[in-house]
């Protein structure tokens, strides 16, 4: 059986004997190389950390093993929290695996409809709050200060310890730290737990570097790039059309040690990332994840020379989370015919 987050790295983990260890099967996603936004962009080693493969779909997988297994070990039976979508989806997923009674808060009408299908499926309750993430991150902070129910949001620290471990399996599958990271920013927690893990491998000395963190918002949920927070958030990427990162402060850390930097990406540049990398490459992800293409592009237009680096795109969530915006895209081709083999023939133009 393959091993889980909590097994493969049980030493870099705040976990004890009383721990208890199960899985998933989150964890161990692919690092794929790029070939045809590489060649565009001239870097012979670009890689996209396909994160989407986890069992829900997303990232969150990661840091929710941890964070559901100290929960329990601290003899909680509620975990809650408030998501854009997938932290729902991976929290109702872990909580069903241990039977814990799980309460979600989102932002009504803003949460892709495949997220909202899981969170359902797995059997969570869902609190759809009239406002935005924001907003529900304030109410679910609250609750769970008035009410011994557990928080399970990455202000939660073991979300963090978990979701490091993505930056030690980039520099197993590398053999050495890339020169560049390229990720979506929403809340700010994946960002900060990058940076941690990188900086643990450092510690640790399994490389003598560490890459830049280059982080992307999307342009109208862009508060770290404008130093303040966006009171009415709004972008097509849902999952982080956040206007107050929680991990704020994480996310500035990050960039300011790295030298790297946080900028914004347009709805039209993530759009035409999401795309490309699709039609190019394979790799469906979900709009997020595309701001981390959409950033490399841009960063390719603005000059920068990718040559002789290597950049790892991480691609935070499955495409397949938000079929809504995958239905509006125009398909390549698609036609109608009877099931008949010369009509066909006709239509594909081979008779
Ligand atoms: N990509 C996806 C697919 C996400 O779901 C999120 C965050 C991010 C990127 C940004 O990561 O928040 O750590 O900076 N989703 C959260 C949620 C907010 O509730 O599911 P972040």
């Amino acid at each position: 059986m393959r091993e889980g987050v909590l097994e493969r790295y049980r030493q870099y983990l705040p976990i004890t004997d009383e721990t208890p260890i199960f899985t998933l099967g989150e964890g161990s996603t692919p690092l794929v190389k790029s070939r045809k936004i590489a060649e565009r962009i001239g870097c012979d080693q670009l890689y996209f950390k396909l994160e989407g493969c986890n069992p829900t779909g997303s990232f969150k997988d990661r840091g929710m093993v941890v964070a559901v297994a100290k929960a329990i070990e601290s003899g909680a039976e509620q975990i809650a929290c408030a998501s854009t979508g997938n932290t729902s989806a991976s929290a109702a997923a872990y909580g069903s695996y241990y039977g814990l009674s799980t309460i979600v808060f989102v932002p009504k009408g803003n949460i892709a409809k495949g997220k909202l299908a899981q969170a359902v499926a797995y059997g969570a309750r869902i609190m759809a709050i009239d406002g935005s993430f924001d907003d529900a991150l304030s109410i679910v902070r609250s609750v769970t200060e008035k009410h011994p129910i557990a928080l399970i949001n990455s202000i939660n620290p073991n979300r963090v310890q978990g979701q490091k471990t993505a930056a030690f399996e980039i520099i197993e599958d590398l053999g050495d730290s890339p020169d560049e990271i390229y990720i979506p920013v929403g809340n700010a927690g994946n960002i900060t737990a990058y940076w941690l893990g990188f900086t643990e491998a450092f510690n640790m000395e399994w490389i003598n570097k560490r890459p830049r963190m280059m982080g992307f918002q999307a342009e109208g949920a862009a508060p770290i790039v404008q130093g303040e927070p966006v009171s009415n958030p709004e972008t097509i990427a849902t999952a982080i059309r956040v206007g107050r990162p929680a991990s704020w402060s994480g996310a500035v850390n990050a960039r300011d040690e790295s030298q790297g930097a946080i900028e914004s990406v347009s709805d039209d540049e993530i759009m035409e990332a999401y795309k490309m990398v699709a039609r190019e490459e394979g790799v469906f992800c979900e709009p997020a994840s595309a701001a981390s293409i959409a950033g490399l592009l841009k960063s390719k237009r603005d000059g920068v020379n990718f040559n002789d680096k290597k950049v790892v795109c991480i691609l935070t969530g499955n495409g397949l989370k938000d079929p809504d915006l995958a239905g509006q895209l125009d398909p390549l081709e698609m036609q109608e015919f009877s099931a008949n083999l010369s009509d066909v023939e006709r239509g594909l133009k081979l008779s």
